[in-house]
């Protein structure tokens, strides 16, 4: 990680935020604590390619939702995952996105808030994906 002395540019310092308690609100009761999810309801995003793939795909994800027949780690799902772009800002879904890409041994590279802004940007406001609409990713 980045020294924040390196960075003079930030005035007043970011704000850390706890993306793992942000979890602990939001996803736990479908995902779980150990990121397993539970068999033939909700996926797992512990070793999820959705998850540790590029940063577009767990971004993607939870600003707009996903929906219809999904592939994780071998297994079809076919349920509906909220969306929390007007749930959380910039800054807490990048939070959220790295506590998923960083725990449960996934070991993805972190995601900035930066990312996390143009998506929303270029996605706009816009209904849920499907499995397919994202692919494009693989
Ligand atoms: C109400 C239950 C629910 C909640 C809350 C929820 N999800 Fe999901 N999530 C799902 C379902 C169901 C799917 C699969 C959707 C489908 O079948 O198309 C999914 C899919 C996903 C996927 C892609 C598939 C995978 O397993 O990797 C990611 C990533 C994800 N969710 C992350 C999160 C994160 C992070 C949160 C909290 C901010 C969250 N979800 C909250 C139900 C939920």
């Amino acid at each position: 990680m980045q020294a924040w002395a390196e960075r003079p540019q930030e005035p007043a310092g970011p704000v850390v935020i706890d993306g793992g308690a942000l979890y602990a609100q939001q996803c736990v009761a479908c995902h779980q604590a150990t990121g397993q999810g539970l068999a033939g309801a909700f996926p797992p995003l512990a070793g999820s390619e959705w998850v540790t793939g590029v940063p577009e795909l767990p971004i993607k994800i939870l600003l707009a939702g996903l929906g219809g027949e999904i592939e994780v780690k071998g297994a079809t799902y076919n349920g509906a995952m909220p969306a929390f772009g007007a749930v959380f800002d910039d800054a807490e879904i990048a939070a959220v996105v790295n506590y998923v890409r960083t725990s449960w041994d996934n070991g993805a590279s972190e995601v900035t808030a930066d990312q996390v802004a143009e998506i929303r940007g270029a996605i706009g406001s816009r209904g849920t994906w499907t499995a397919d609409e994202l692919s494009e990713h693989f």
